[in-house]
């Protein structure tokens, strides 16, 4: 059987990569290796758990010995490699583990998949999920391609700017078999809700202020989280080998518009009279370093391998308010740990 390792499968980009990877390949054992942190639930993966192509493994990516000997044992064929530190706000207050995690875990992985396929490379792939924060930040006008140059500000995006530095230099150097993609913001079920979307949602329904960073005039091109992962699958299977790939949803939102659109879906899915739910909008002071705008030519991957979005987003947004709704428990489970400890951290001195 052929087998696939998916690092980070119990978060948010990775649980939906390992459903839709454990669904359509029923010959393929996706082995789904994650350290289950904060971010990671294993409850977002319930419904393929008991597949016989499906394996958990909790483990830790930084742990190198680990990493190698268990590539040695079970010789997987590709790699798909999500594992991260993955929020902004968290990188600006603990740099360190964002380094550890997202460029020394990603050479630890790098390491045990050249050990296994260095006589062998033809047929693997070593498939790195990036983010279009390596680029910067954009004015008024333009969009990035593959060409941009990596230009990152957030010890976040600095991380995984370096981390695709070393996956292109495994390349370049030992002829790894590699592919990265650089996607937009993703937004849908299951994300942690320090992001943006699901916070505002989980505010909104308890009355709680909606904490906009600076002006709200920051952009961000949103994409819909089981679009990505359609594009990682085609990516992964017939993307060319050290090549890059810009993923984005062409779909573009001022954050205060997209909190104001929020803020009346969720009027009316409350039964709230309208503008009730905007009065809970607080300017607050500005994230350090924040990017300006952020959006995508995913023209490359359009053309080259045929994936476009599905999903408008008045519609996703509309399906992503109704999952939150519908899955409170979900939601009361995720935030019960370290999450308030966070949350004042984050919000009540700004
Ligand atoms: P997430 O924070 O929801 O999930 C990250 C997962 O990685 C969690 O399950 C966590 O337990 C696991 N993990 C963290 N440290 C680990 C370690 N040391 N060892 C093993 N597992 C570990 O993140 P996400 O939003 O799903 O993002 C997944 C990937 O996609 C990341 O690499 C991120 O940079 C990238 N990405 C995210 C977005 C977005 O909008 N969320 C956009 C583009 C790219
Ligand atoms: P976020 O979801 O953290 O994604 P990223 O920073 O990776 O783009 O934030 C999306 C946008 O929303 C970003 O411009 C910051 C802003 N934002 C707020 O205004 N308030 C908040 O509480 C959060 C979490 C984000």
């Amino acid at each position: 059987m052929k087998k696939i390792l998916i690092t980070g499968g119990a978060g948010f980009i990775g649980s939906h990569v390992v459903r839709l990877f454990v669904n359509k390949y029923p010959e393929t054992l996706i082995v789904n290796l994650d350290k289950l942190t904060y971010a990671g639930n294993l409850a977002n993966l319930s419904d393929v758990e008991n597949k016989p192509n499906y394996e958990f493994i909790k483990a830790d990516i930084t742990d190198g010995e680990f990493i190698l000997k268990l590539f040695a044992d079970r010789q997987f064929d590709g790699v798909i490699h999500l594992a991260a530190e993955s929020h902004v706000d968290r990188s600006i207050s603990n740099p360190l583990e964002f380094v550890v995690t997202n460029v020394v875990g990603t050479v630890n992985l790098l390491n045990a998949a050249r050990n296994i396929w260095k006589d062998k490379p033809e047929g693997k792939r070593f498939y790195h999920v990036s983010t279009d924060e390596v680029y910067g930040s954009l004015g008024d006008e333009g969009f990035f391609t593959e060409e941009t140059r990596y230009d990152p500000h957030s010890p976040y995006s600095a991380s995984k700017a370096s981390s695709d530095h070393f996956v292109r230099a495994y390349h370049d150097t030992y002829g790894l078999p590699v592919v990265i993609s650089n996607c937009s913001n993703n937004y849908g079920s299951f994300q942690f809700p320090e992001k943006l979307i699901p916070l505002f949602i989980h505010n909104i329904r308890n009355n709680k202020p909606l904490p906009v960073y600076g002006k709200g005039e920051n952009v961000r091109d949103w994409l819909w989280v089981e679009d990505h992962a359609r594009a990682i699958d085609v990516i992964f299977h017939q993307g060319s080998s050290g090549e890059t790939y810009n993923i984005g949803g062409h779909n573009e939102w001022k954050n205060i518009d997209l909190i104001r659109l929020m803020c009346s879906i969720m009027d009316r899915k409350l039964g709230r009279e309208t503008g009730t739910s905007e009065k809970l909008i607080t300017y607050v002071k500005d994230r350090a370093g924040h990017d300006l705008r952020y959006a995508i030519d995913s023209s490359k991957l359009q053309r080259e391998l045929g994936w476009t979005p599905s999903l408008q987003f008045e519609e996703g947004l509309e399906k992503t308010v109704d999952w939150y709704l519908q899955n409170e428990e979900w939601l009361k489970n995720v935030t019960s740990g370290d999450y308030q400890k966070y949350y004042e951290e984050q919000y009540t001195k700004r």
